[in-house]
């Protein structure tokens, strides 16, 4: 069993991710931190009380900062027009759900949570790093007692998604990203390398939803939106950038890795640019040298990927 801490920003994509984690028989979900990105942080916050009640999970839901780790940084817009103004493909989402979030603030709960279980939690981030950034940089210990931390985020060999340089979570706190690489706990990263080239077609979540009951019936009208979005650069389906970090957690073999120490571009015309050094280069002393290797996705099975995300979405309760 993988105990999972799901770090979010939902976020139709992350709403997919969520309801994969709830519904895999190989994983226990411990916790949910939220973070801003795809909505203000009072959105998302709201967002994941919302589904945790249509969905039943009984996982906590602690709310994170609203701000990157360096307030300075000029606030970047919220992506609305791929998740919509409710960040959830407008719905219309309730102003108000039953249920309130943990009192402690997400880096809070991250590590007493991981000091609760050590050596045992999988972090699974798909937001901006900024909840992990700021629980590393009050307990630097924590690094030592996580299993692994799973990301989605990053561009390695491939454009980004912000700008050509960057992908949105690492871009919207660069600052927060380059910590979370530098750290000693293992990383993997699961960037657009792969994701971009793993697409659900909304007729394939209609299906989900056909066997799958309410559950996916909801992802499926949150999706709609997204689609009509991503519709626009792949055929007529849905990016399912948040679910594939969480298929590597159970499914591992389905992609190749490349290892090296990370950093991130902070400011510049590459600001949130990810570039790793691997292992098998050697070069003239750099900004890269003493830092821990981590992982790269460079390679997925997205058909086996999309698979297991139709299979378990599928599940009905009980
Ligand atoms: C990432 O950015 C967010 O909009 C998505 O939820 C995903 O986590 C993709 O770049
Ligand atoms: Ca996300």
């Amino acid at each position: 069993m993988h105990k999972v801490i799901f770090d979010t920003d939902p976020g139709v994509d992350d709403a997919m991710a969520l309801l994969f984690l709830h519904q895999h028989p190989e994983i226990e979900l411990l916790g949910i931190t939220t973070i801003f990105g795809n909505a203000a942080i009072e959105t998302t916050t709201r967002n994941a009380l919302y589904l945790k009640q249509e969905w039943q999970i009984s996982a906590p839901v602690a709310q994170g900062i609203g701000e990157t780790i360096d307030p300075a940084r000029p606030h970047v817009g919220w992506p609305t027009f791929i998740h919509g103004d409710d960040g959830l493909g407008n719905i219309g989402v309730p102003q108000t759900v039953t249920g309130s979030p943990d009192p402690r603030p997400a880096h809070r709960f991250l590590i007493d949570t991981i000091r609760a279980h050590p050596g045992e939690i999988t972090l699974v981030a798909v937001g901006r790093m900024t909840n992990l950034a700021r629980a590393l940089n009050d307990d630097p210990q924590i690094a030592t007692l996580v299993k692994q931390v799973v990301i989605m985020g990053g561009a390695f060999d491939v454009p980004g998604n912000i700008t050509p340089a960057a992908e949105a979570n690492i871009h919207g706190d660069p600052e927060a990203a380059d910590i979370v690489f530098g750290a000693a706990w293992p990383v993997v990263a699961v960037g657009l390398d792969v994701t971009m080239q793993t697409v659900m077609s909304r007729s394939q979540l209609a299906a989900i939803a056909e066997r799958g009951g309410e559950r996916p019936a909801l992802l499926a009208r949150i999706s709609d939106f997204y689609i009509d979005f991503y519709g626009r650069l792949v055929e007529d389906g849905m990016v399912v950038h948040d679910s594939c970090a969480c298929v590597y957690v159970v499914a591992p073999e389905l992609f190749t890795l490349r290892h090296g120490a990370i950093r991130t571009v902070c400011g510049g015309i590459a600001d949130g640019q990810t570039i790793q050094k691997p292992d098998s280069r050697s070069f003239p002393p750099s900004a890269w040298d003493g830092l821990p290797s981590q992982s790269v996705c460079t390679g997925i099975d997205s058909a086996a990927v999309l698979a297991l995300i139709d299979e378990t979405l599928s599940r009905r309760p009980g």
